[in-house]
């Protein structure tokens, strides 16, 4: 089945008054068009892709056009959407079933595409997506006055992408004897039923200031996350020096050597904090040479760390440690550990335990390691 799809982004956005052509005003970072185009990507089959675009756009809508979809055409449009459409109908060449898609629908999923594809291939006749209205319908006369209630139950909001088998279309454009705003009302000037099949509310068109604002919402993501990583390593001291691991002060173990108490896990995890944070690392941050932290613990870190985080927008969503090497058995204190570090951070922290089966530093028992990764998501 060949398929062709006409995306119009001929017009000039009057209503959104954007001061720039429609489907070349940003949105997230992207054009609508790009958009559009992205959605026509996504579909199960490939079809040809025509973009109708302004004149003094050609050359734009042609870069946007080999960027996303890679091969098609661009013809220019005209000054009503139905000339734009019929610019676009020229270039059809053998195609069976011809869609056309309005640009401004930027949010369109691809799945509406295939969705209008199926049906026109196994009916042979045009299908329309269209949602059931939900406001109460009056019709008015001049001056507001209600005239009647139409009863909504027989209304239909149509959307595009519409689909047509192309001799139909070709032919009923041939025909047109008046100016409309979809193509489905040729069709059904031409004699041609026309099925609405269930549309989709991402597939609004994004007319005025306040649909590009809504498309905007919806293209931000759920909650900014940031992620980070951070390493500690510390050999074993020649001194009597106790063990602090975690926060935890581990009686009977050999202690670490370092400028604070040299707390592997505690470490580990302010550099991933500030890491994910932008916000430098453990030793801009504190300096080995400050005198205030000689043989400082873990909590004097990890409270200053998670500050910064704070400080710079964020909050810490979760954090995990595992801890590198042959001592202190750590799986008796696990729990212990979690919870005193988890308070620290005002997060859940889990902290799991390894050996190196022997291998390294840590197998041969020199030292430890941790490495540890961050997640923080965006302050409201
Ligand atoms: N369109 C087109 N050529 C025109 C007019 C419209 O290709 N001469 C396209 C638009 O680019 C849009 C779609 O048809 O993708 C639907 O039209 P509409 O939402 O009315 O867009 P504009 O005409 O650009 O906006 P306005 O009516 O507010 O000026
Ligand atoms: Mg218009």
């Amino acid at each position: 089945m060949k398929v062709a799809v006409i995306v119009v982004a001929a017009g000039s956005g009057t209503r959104l008054g954007a001061g720039t052509p429609k489907a070349f005003v940003p949105l997230a970072g992207r054009s609508i068009l790009e958009h559009a185009l992205h959605s026509v990507a996504g579909m199960s089959v490939e079809p040809h892709v025509i973009v109708v675009a302004p004149r003094e756009r050609a050359d734009e809508a042609r870069g946007v056009l080999d960027r996303v979809i890679g091969a098609g055409d661009v013809v220019v449009g005209g000054a009503t959407r139905q000339a734009s459409v019929a610019a676009g109908l020229a270039r059809v060449g053998d195609a069976e079933v011809v869609l056309v898609h309005d640009a401004a629908r930027a949010l369109t999923p691809p799945e509406l595409f295939d969705r209008v594809v199926r049906a026109v291939a196994s009916t042979g006749r045009g299908a329309i997506p269209g949602l059931p209205v939900s406001d109460t319908i009056k019709r008015t006369a001049a001056g507001g006055a209600v005239v009647e209630t139409v009863d909504r139950a027989q209304l239909s909001a149509v959307q595009t992408p519409q689909g047509f088998p192309a001799e139909q279309l070709v032919a009923a454009y041939a025909s047109a004897a008046r100016d409309v705003t979809d193509d489905a009302q040729l069709m059904a000037d031409a004699g041609h039923e026309v099925l609405v099949v269930p549309g989709d509310p991402l597939a609004f068109k994004v007319t005025t200031a306040w649909d590009l604002r809504r498309a905007e919402e919806l293209l931000r993501p759920a909650s900014a996350t940031r992620v980070g990583v951070g390493t500690d390593t510390h050999a074993f001291a020649d001194t009597d020096a106790p063990l602090w691991v975690a926060c935890l002060e581990w009686p009977g173990e050999r202690g670490l050597a370092g400028h604070s108490d040299g707390d592997p896990v505690a470490h580990a995890i302010v550099d991933a904090l500030l890491s994910a944070a932008g916000a430098g690392d453990i030793g801009t941050v504190f300096g080995t040479s400050d005198p205030r932290l000689a043989g400082a613990h873990g909590d004097v870190f990890l409270a200053e760390a998670r500050r910064l985080v704070e400080h710079a927008g964020w909050r810490i969503e979760n954090v995990s440690v595992q801890l590198i090497g042959n001592r202190p058995r750590f799986a008796p204190r696990k729990a212990e550990a979690e919870v005193v570090v988890s308070k620290l951070l005002g997060a859940p922290v889990s902290i799991t335990a390894t050996t190196t089966d022997g291998l390294g530093f840590t197998g041969r028992g020199e030292g430890v390691a941790a490495v540890a990764t961050a997640l923080l998501g965006a302050l409201p």
